[in-house]
């Protein structure tokens, strides 16, 4: 695995957040809703109070401090928090490295229904990963819910295709950066999960015809109906280009 700093890695907030508003990060992200939507339906969000973890610029946390009580985005930078400020009208915004020692005294003690965190895992450092999944349990209610993805699962058509990238080192011959072709599996978060409070109880597919950034193989309209039939009924969920992971606290 390449190192790169994932805690500083966020120097250019802007960039982030129009790459984000790329067609096919935008397609995961409404398939991703649907799924989500449904979720804290079934749960009751509206009474319920969310850790938004890794908010970036608030891509989630604007649109899910409508379906809780109470919102709180937490990220390292300080510039995509105050993006996130800007396009967020309800949520409360802390800045703190979750993994420290001194996390920051507005999270002390607190203890969330739910914790979300988007985009994190699968490009985040093995030692941050496992941190983080040390530090977030202290954060979730006993019978709370973590919810996460993982934006580029190694065994869909794209994880595939990096895989291969990777190993015929053709990133270097095409300047591909490495995070670009970094995958991620369940396998892997099952084997982070092993010693930790947490284990995975549900997950959703999303995305399994090729993609990437702004290029998508078929018209949007039809292509959120196609993915979404697959989506929507789990069908080949451990190919799909995107893991919308359910987890909980052992009990
Ligand atoms: C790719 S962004 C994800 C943003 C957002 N969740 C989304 O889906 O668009 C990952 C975020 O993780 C944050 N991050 C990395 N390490 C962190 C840590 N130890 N504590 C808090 N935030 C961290 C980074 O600053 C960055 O904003």
């Amino acid at each position: 695995m390449n190192e790169i700093d994932y805690r500083t890695h966020f120097k250019n907030p802007q960039a982030y957040d129009k790459l984000t508003q790329s067609k096919h990060v935008s397609l995961i992200y409404q398939l991703e809703k649907e799924v989500l939507f449904n979720i804290l339906k079934r749960i009751n969000s509206q009474e319920k109070t969310l850790m938004d973890f890794a908010c970036g610029t608030g891509r989630w946390t604007r649109i899910l401090e409508n379906s809780f009580q109470e919102t709180t985005g937490v990220d390292v930078s300080e510039g995509m928090i105050d993006l996130a400020r800007q396009k967020s009208k309800k949520a409360k915004f802390v800045v703190t490295d979750i993994t420290s020692q001194n996390v920051d005294r507005q999270l002390k003690d607190r203890k969330f229904d739910v914790v979300t965190a988007f985009r994190f895992y699968k490009n985040a450092e093995q030692d941050l990963r496992y941190a983080v999944t040390k530090n977030l349990p202290k954060y979730l209610k006993d019978d709370g819910l973590f919810i996460f993805d993982l934006h580029l699962n190694t065994f869909s058509f794209m994880g595939i295709l990096a895989g291969i990238i990777r190993f015929l080192k053709l990133h270097k011959i095409f300047g591909i950066a490495s995070l670009t072709i970094r995958t991620i599996s369940l396998k892997d978060i099952r084997k982070l999960f092993k010693d930790s409070p947490f284990r995975i109880i549900d997950y959703y597919g999303m995305g399994l015809l090729p993609g990437r950034s702004n290029y998508t193989i078929l018209p949007q309209k039809f292509l959120h109906k196609w993915e979404s039939f697959f989506t929507k009924r789990k069908i080949l969920r451990p190919i799909s280009y995107n893991l919308l992971i359910v987890a909980q606290k052992k009990s």
